[in-house]
């Protein structure tokens, strides 16, 4: 059948904001959950599996905020090359099938990210929280202040508020810190009632407990993935395969009338 999403296809193409009457209502509000999953065929690393950054770098050398105090510049030198790759990844079929649900669809839908990357918003996606955090988003230790830059962080780099030295950060959620957004996604879980996980291996909570906190406030709950993920048990119904493939295939199929 016809292609509904393509790469070259921009966000400014997409039906802005008109509710479509090709998209026949039966959820009130969505929310998706992503992982590195759907931004792998936008040429993003996975983190465990096949070629994942953690299968030949213990993530506590890099990831943890004893790391950054104990080996600044390399903590620092290995976020800014996930931000060179993802300052140029372009959003795939996954991210554009979401967005373009959220634009057309008159229910409600919102997207929790693990992702560090920007692909929902570069695919044209509103209502995106990272709850682990921005790759290009930068936080002061010192005075605490977050901006948005996709430059190197360099370990003496001073803060441009409070001028401290050596207190610039990824503003990103490391091992052993808490996540962002809790609330929201709180307040998501306890009334979506489709909740769809792409994407993620399941591993790492809380993020791989919202399907079980979904499911109990009487959601339904699809996974889509390109292998059963560890949490797979709490999901109603798995999809494996690509999710460029498989979520489009889905979105066009469950929503659209004509
Ligand atoms: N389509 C769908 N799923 C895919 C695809 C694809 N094209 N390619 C890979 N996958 C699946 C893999 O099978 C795997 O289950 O995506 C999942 C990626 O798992 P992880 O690499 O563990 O990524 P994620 O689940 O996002 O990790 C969670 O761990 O290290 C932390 O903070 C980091 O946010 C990250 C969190």
């Amino acid at each position: 059948g016809k292609r509904l999403f393509h790469e070259g296809m921009s966000p400014g193409s997409q039906p802005r904001k008109k509710k479509s009457k090709f998209m026949q209502f039966q959820y009130r509000k969505i929310v998706f959950l992503t992982g590195a999953g759907i931004s792998a065929e936008s040429g993003l690393s996975l983190f465990r599996g096949k070629n994942g950054l953690w299968n030949n770098r213990n993530p506590e050398e890099v990831a943890t905020a004893e790391a950054l105090l104990q080996r600044r510049s390399d903590v620092l030198d290995f976020y800014n090359g996930l931000r060179h790759d993802m300052a140029k990844a372009k959003p795939n079929a996954a991210h554009l099938a979401i967005s373009w649900l959220q634009q057309g669809y008159s229910g409600e839908v919102y997207i929790l990210t693990q992702n560090m990357d920007t692909l929902h918003e570069k695919a044209g996606s509103e209502n995106v929280y990272h709850i682990h955090g921005q790759i290009n988003k930068i936080r002061c230790s010192h005075c605490h202040n977050v901006w948005e830059t996709w430059n190197d962080i360099t370990p003496d780099m001073p803060c441009p508020f409070c001028r401290a030295e050596k207190s610039l950060r990824p503003d990103i959620v490391f091992f052993g810190e808490e996540i962002m957004f809790t609330s929201v996604a709180e307040d998501l879980l306890r009334c979506a009632d489709l909740f769809v996980a792409v994407g993620t291996s399941g591993e790492i909570p809380p993020a791989s407990r919202f399907v079980w906190e979904a499911w109990k406030n009487g959601a339904k709950t699809l996974a889509f993935n390109l292998e059963p993920p560890a949490n797979s048990v709490c999901f109603d119904r798995l999809v494996l395969g690509k999710a460029e493939e498989t979520l489009p295939e889905f979105i066009k199929h469950q929503f659209m009338t004509v």
